[in-house]
């Protein structure tokens, strides 16, 4: 089938290759002719692993193009996927206006029927607003029907999330739609959930909220688990046995960052407040994950009376491993509360390059993790990337001015670490 997909971020980018790999006929859409310019040359301009090479095959099979036109886009293709940015407002309520520009601009150009399906992460209710804002912007007369179409993909396995999802979930009054988008996605072993659009919304905004919701459960856990000596992994391990609870997101640390969970966590707020029924455990869970970083620093201003001057290495600022999206990375919080101390810091990342306002800021990014260490007054370890579990710690133990190490994330072995002549602290490990 013909495919437009309108917004070529992470997740559209990564949805247009997975569709044109299913043999699908995608276009890809963006108002940013820079992102264009180079997706169409076979240029990634972010970093998702197997993605470059997956656009560059779809490229050469002339599945996949891209464009800055939509009006031939929006009037070659009846089926329009929609994965432009909803960011936070400042009260925390998702930002609407990319979505309402799109809608608008395919209600402009809308020249025969249409299956227009919102994958970007709405607040409920906004699939119905879409539906009003295409009638409103249209002089065709053609029905055109709209889904909501979640997407679940996670940054450093987007490719892997959208070849196989754990379940589609869909969104229509019209089965019509609803049968269709099947098709598209009859490649995929998974369930199918056919529901209406506004529950499809909330199942996006729920899976989200509850995955920060283990996270916080943990990293509050794992306070407790510092005033008794307890390894949190211990518990967690125990924990995720059971499958009603099970493993994943049950990794203690710095708390979570990303594009996603925080704005998805504040817009889940603002609506649950502004319908008469507040969240009160969600609350909590943001106001855990707002507390972590100060909880980790506090342990750093405990064993140091002051930071003023001290060479500290921050490790990791990508939010996570294996991307390099720094948006809400906890690494930048760290770093605004060591600037605070006046501290002297160095970064490091394996990928992620340091912006320029940063730079402007005194700090400085040495891409060699030795030399990144040379001289280092203390370590912090704010994102879990592999490569700081493989460096070579003995060599960086023979670097280091001072040998302290907090681990934001508890990857290291905290007794190899200290046989190294390192003071160690995680957060519920040491
Ligand atoms: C986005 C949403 O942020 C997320 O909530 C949703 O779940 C999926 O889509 P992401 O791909 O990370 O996630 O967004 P982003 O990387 O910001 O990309 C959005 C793209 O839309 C950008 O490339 C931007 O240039 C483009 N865009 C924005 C348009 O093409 N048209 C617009 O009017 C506005
Ligand atoms: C998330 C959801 O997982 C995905 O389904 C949704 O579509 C988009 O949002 P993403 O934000 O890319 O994906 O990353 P994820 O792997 O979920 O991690 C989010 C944050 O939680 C990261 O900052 C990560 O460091 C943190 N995290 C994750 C923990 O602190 N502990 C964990 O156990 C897992």
């Amino acid at each position: 089938m013909k495919i437009l997909i309108i917004g070529m971020g992470y997740v559209g980018t990564t949805m247009g290759a997975a569709l044109a790999n299913t043999g699908h006929e995608v276009t890809g859409l963006d108002v940013d002719k820079a992102k264009i310019e180079s997706l169409t040359k076979g240029i990634l301009y972010f970093h998702e692993p197997d993605l470059q090479e997956m656009l560059s095959k779809q490229l050469q099979t002339k599945r996949l193009s891209f464009t800055s036109d939509p009006k031939e886009a929006i009037k070659d293709n009846e089926i329009i996927f929609i994965t432009v940015g909803t960011p936070s407002l400042k009260n925390g309520n998702a930002d609407l206006t990319y979505i309402k520009q799109a809608a608008e601009m395919i209600g402009k150009y809308k020249n025969g029927k249409k299956i227009v399906v919102v994958k970007s992460t709405v607040p409920l209710g906004t699939t119905e607003n879409v539906k009003q804002w295409i009638e409103v912007a249209t002089e065709d007369p053609s029905p055109f029907d709209v889904v909501m179409n979640p997407e679940f993909l996670r940054e450093g396995r987007a490719l892997q999330d959208a070849l196989n999802p754990d379940r589609v979930v869909l969104g229509s009054h019209s089965d019509e739609a609803l049968n269709t988008l099947e098709k598209i996605y009859s490649n995929l072993h998974c369930p199918f959930i056919r529901t209406t659009p506004v529950a499809a919304e909330m199942t996006k905004y729920a899976s989200n909220a509850f995955l920060a919701t283990k996270i916080s459960f943990i990293n509050e856990i794992a306070r407790l688990c510092d005033q008794f000596g307890i390894h949190v992994q211990d518990v967690a391990k125990g924990m995720g046995l059971d499958d009603r609870i099970g493993g994943a997101f049950l990794k203690a640390g710095l708390g979570y960052g990303g594009s996603c969970f925080p704005k998805d966590v504040k817009e889940l707020l603002w609506t649950a407040d502004h319908s008469g029924c507040p969240l009160r455990i969600l609350k909590e869970v943001e106001r855990v994950n707002h507390d972590q970083p100060q909880y980790f620093i506090e342990k750093v201003m405990k064993k140091f009376a002051s930071l003023e001057g001290k060479r500290i290495v921050i490790l990791g600022l990508s939010f996570k491993p294996h991307t390099d999206d720094i948006r809400e990375s906890v690494s930048f919080s760290i770093i605004n509360k060591l600037l605070q101390e006046k501290a002297n810091i160095i970064v490091h990342d394996p990928i992620v390059k340091l912006p320029n306002e940063w730079v402007n800021k005194g700090i400085k990014q040495i891409n060699d993790p030795y030399e990144a260490t040379e001289e280092a007054d203390l370590i912090i370890i704010c994102t879990d990337w592999p490569l700081y579990k493989e460096i070579d710690w003995a060599k960086i133990s023979e670097l280091v001015k001072g040998h302290y190490i907090f681990d934001g994330r508890n990857i290291l072995e905290a007794d190899c670490i200290k046989k190294l002549g390192f003071n160690y602290e995680g957060i519920g490990y040491d």
